[in-house]
């Protein structure tokens, strides 16, 4: 959570690094600030509230100029959103300036150390604890090590000191063409351009400026300047650095004609499936096939179990992959949500393959869990979104998304590339197991129909809005379905609880009747995802159980079922598939549903309240 940016160069640092905030703000949008160097002063403008109501008003200054500076959009981890717990920090003598994303764990003792020395403190953050540290250390430095810079020098050595995350960006006033940088757990880039160099949480800030990008490894200490970057790492005398390209335009990054990022990326789906399933169909074998797994034939054929870590929209993800695994190759399969695995003694034997899904690659539930995993010396594999993420880094094979940039905090098109490459996955392991070729290739022929359809399930967006202002008031939903459609009723519920505020509880839908049955009203409607198939008559008995109790039902059914109409109050139809890609479908209903509701009632469904995109703190 937070974004980070810094700027070293020719050009006006200010315009850029605000530029990359407002690409940065998904991470979180409680204040942002920017310091900028400019006659031996930092000068700080910084504000609580989102960049719009707040930094970008302070920019207007002419004043505020110079061509080194960092920036910051913040989620508060300790201190409430405010101007004074805003980014940047500075030390105690005023000369050193820091934005962070992280957390200090041990800040209270380290401030209390410092107090002691005579350092007086303006907020609660464990920030500007680190500011001081660093200054503390620049103050006293008795000469730095051969080839380090001073300042580095007291960042790294303060950092010595540090327990927690952290991605920061230091600037000091005595050193006009100097950025340093240094991560542990939070992610942190550095950007190579002509004459200029960056820092930068991800790629979408600086992706304007630059495609070649670094990717700092934990504990790299990084020195910066217009014309060369040089990297140190904290626990070793040597740091691995290389240059890789950023893979998508700058475009990409924006919303382009649509009213929100959110909107954008549930339109793009179909393609963005597409590029899920390009390259990995081997129809001559009926089967897939991937890049980056790292594993031989035989060491897939020896996988005896497969455990899934992950968190929020990946987890409902991963629900549908186990599900499919099961399914199609008849592995047992366990699904964990990250935060739980990374503490519970969980088995995982020899032959156990440990598969992590995220769309961010830096969540850091999922992260620990993939750690403790190969720290057990199980091989992890990783579904990922984000190129060049930690968890892309440090799986040990894997598969992209390649969905582009997701940036509404709303999870959408990540959720449909997790499921497409799933069901290529679980193509695979059946295929080197029992699936038949011609089961293979039912399964291969529906998943490449489904951009197709998923273009005309978009093609009723109106229809789709006209049922979302009917509902936009009530306080309580409840969202239902079985077997595939749990899962994908548990993202419905998810989708528009995190954007509109609303209570909303995703069930298998035979569940009910064992107790939230009791909360079903005439005010409290149900959405029903009820595809016709071999489940339908018991699923239809679970709505027939809802409108006897006067719940208004939605129904999200297959295309030709008219008699639904007889009990639902709403029906959106989806193409026919087969029954495990009936979710890849209905997520989009789901997620139009949500978007709706939510821009009805006010809610800015690009930025949630009190939520970030990446959760890079536990
Ligand atoms: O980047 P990840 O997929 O690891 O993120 C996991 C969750 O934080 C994420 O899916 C979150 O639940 C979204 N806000 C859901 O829309």
């Amino acid at each position: 959570m937070c974004g980070i940016v810094g700027y070293v160069g020719k050009k006006q640092a200010a315009p850029i690094i605000l530029d990359g905030l407002r690409h940065l703000e998904y991470r979180g949008y409680d204040s942002a600030g920017i310091t900028v160097l400019h006659d031996g002063i930092l000068d700080t403008r910084k504000k609580k509230g989102k960049i719009v109501e707040g930094l970008a008003k302070l920019m207007e200054d002419k004043r505020f100029h110079g061509i080194l500076g960092v920036g910051h959009t913040r989620w508060a981890t300790h201190g409430e959103p405010s101007d004074r717990n805003s980014h940047p920090h500075q030390d105690q003598s005023g000369k050193i300036s820091i934005v962070h994303n992280g957390v200090i764990e041990n800040f209270e003792s380290l401030r209390d150390k410092l107090k002691a020395k005579g350092h007086t403190f303006n907020s609660e953050t464990d920030t500007e604890v680190l500011a001081h540290l660093i200054g503390d250390y620049y103050a006293t430095n008795d000469g730095a090590p051969d080839g380090i810079h001073p300042l580095t020098n007291a960042v790294m050595n303060a950092l010595r000191e540090v327990i927690g995350t952290y991605g920061i960006a230091v600037v000091c006033s005595d050193y006009p063409g100097v950025l340093v940088g240094a991560r542990r757990g939070s992610p942190l880039i550095v950007g190579v351009g002509r004459d200029e160099h960056f820092l930068a949480s991800d790629a979408s800030a600086i992706v304007a400026h630059t495609r070649q990008v670094a990717y700092l490894n934990d504990y790299d200490v990084v020195t910066v300047e217009s014309d060369r970057f040089d990297v140190k790492n904290l626990g070793s005398d040597t740091a691995h650095v290389q240059i890789s390209q950023i893979e998508y335009s700058a475009e990409a990054a924006e919303k382009g004609r649509y009213d929100h990022f959110m909107l954008k990326e549930i339109f793009e789906q179909p393609q963005t499936v597409r590029n899920a399933m390009r390259g990995r169909i081997d129809l001559e074998e009926s089967t897939t096939k991937f890049g980056g797994l790292n594993m031989t034939t035989a060491e897939l054929r020896a996988i005896d179990r497969v455990v899934i870590p992950a968190c929020g929209t990946s987890w409902h993800a991963a629900l549908i992959g186990e599900y499919l695994i099961e399914e199609f190759a008849h592995l047992p399969t366990e699904i964990e949500y990250a935060s739980e695995f990374r503490y519970r003694n969980a088995p995982i034997e020899k032959n156990t393959l440990v598969l992590v899904i995220t769309q961010s690659g830096e969540t850091a539930d999922t992260l620990a869990g993939l750690r403790e995993s190969k720290r057990r010396g199980h091989k992890v594999l990783a579904i990922c979104n984000v190129v060049g993420s930690t968890i892309a880094r440090e799986a040990d094979g894997g598969i992209y998304l390649h969905a582009g940039p997701e940036i509404g905090v709303a999870s959408t098109k990540a959720f449909a590339s997790q499921v497409t490459v799933l069901t290529l996955l679980s193509i695979l392991l059946g295929r080197i197991r029992m699936l038949s070729g011609s089961h293979g290739m039912q399964v291969i022929r529906a998943l490449e129909a489904i951009p197709s359809q998923m273009e005309a399930i978009l093609a009723q967006n109106d229809h789709i809005k006209q049922i979302a202002l009917k509902y936009a008031s009530c306080e309580d939903f409840f969202f239902l379905g079985r077997q595939y459609n749990f899962p994908a009723a548990l993202e419905g519920a998810l989708k528009l609880k995190e954007i509109s505020y609303i209570h909303a509880e995703g069930y298998p839908a035979a569940e009910m009747k064992h107790g939230p049955i009791a909360m079903i009203d005439e005010k409290t409607p149900t959405v029903f995802v009820i595809p016709t198939d071999p489940l339908y008559e018991k699923t239809y008995s679970n709505l027939e159980e809802i409108k006897a109790r006067k719940g208004p039902i939605v129904a999200i059914a297959t295309q030709g079922n008219e008699k639904i109409r007889e009990k639902a109050d709403d029906v959106i139809y989806l193409p026919p598939t087969i029954e495990p890609l009936n979710p890849l479908l209905a997520a989009l209903p789901l997620q139009l549903l949500a978007y709706h509701i939510a821009v009805a009632r006010g809610c800015d469904v690009d930025k949630p309240r009190n939520l970030a995109k990446s959760v890079t703190v536990e």
